[in-house]
């Protein structure tokens, strides 16, 4: 198999929020170029665009990425979960809700990275500790809510508000 130029278009099978598609990529697009750019999927968002903020997490295969440092190429034959994937219709999910209820977004610019590495934290283990909910949002950054917030409102959207025992 011959190596991909940059400039090739590569055929990809892949699922995003539910709906499996077969799309033509460019070689050298990330997935959050491809999310945002051909799947109008706007919601994921780049900051720093080298792996640092978190900004752009999305759910690959159920794991929170950096679609910032994921060639798009790469979701093929894999599961793709952004943020739009979490209402349904005008009704937030209840981590969405936390959010609300917790003032735990101020611009809104990290917001959908920390929903979806909340999202892969609660998924996986639905009563964390703070301890738990520090560690799994510790590559995410904020520049607005000290982040205090942020942590009440997952702990709040898994029963686990006040579970300072971490
Ligand atoms: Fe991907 Fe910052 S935009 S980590
Ligand atoms: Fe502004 Fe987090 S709410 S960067």
């Amino acid at each position: 198999m011959t190596t991909p130029s940059p400039s090739d278009r590569i055929d990809i099978d892949i699922e995003i929020n539910g709906r499996r598609r077969t799309v033509a990529v460019n070689a050298r697009d990330t997935l959050a170029d491809h999310l945002r750019n051909d799947q109008n999927l706007n919601g994921t968002k780049l900051g720093c665009e080298h792996g640092v903020c978190g900004a752009c997490t999305v759910l690959l295969d159920g794991a929170a990425v950096r679609s910032c440092l994921t060639l798009a190429a790469q979701g093929d034959g894999r599961t793709v979960r952004t943020v739009e994937d979490l209402s349904r219709g005008s009704s937030l999910s209840p981590l969405q809700e936390a959010f609300k209820k917790h003032h735990a977004l101020q611009c809104g610019f990290c917001t959908a990275g920390f929903l979806m590495s909340a999202t892969e934290l609660l998924d996986s283990n639905p009563a964390p500790t703070r301890a738990d909910v520090v560690e799994a949002l510790s590559g995410n950054l904020c520049r607005c809510t000290g982040y205090q917030t942020i942590i009440d409102a997952v702990l709040d959207a898994a029963g686990q508000i006040g579970n300072d025992n971490g």
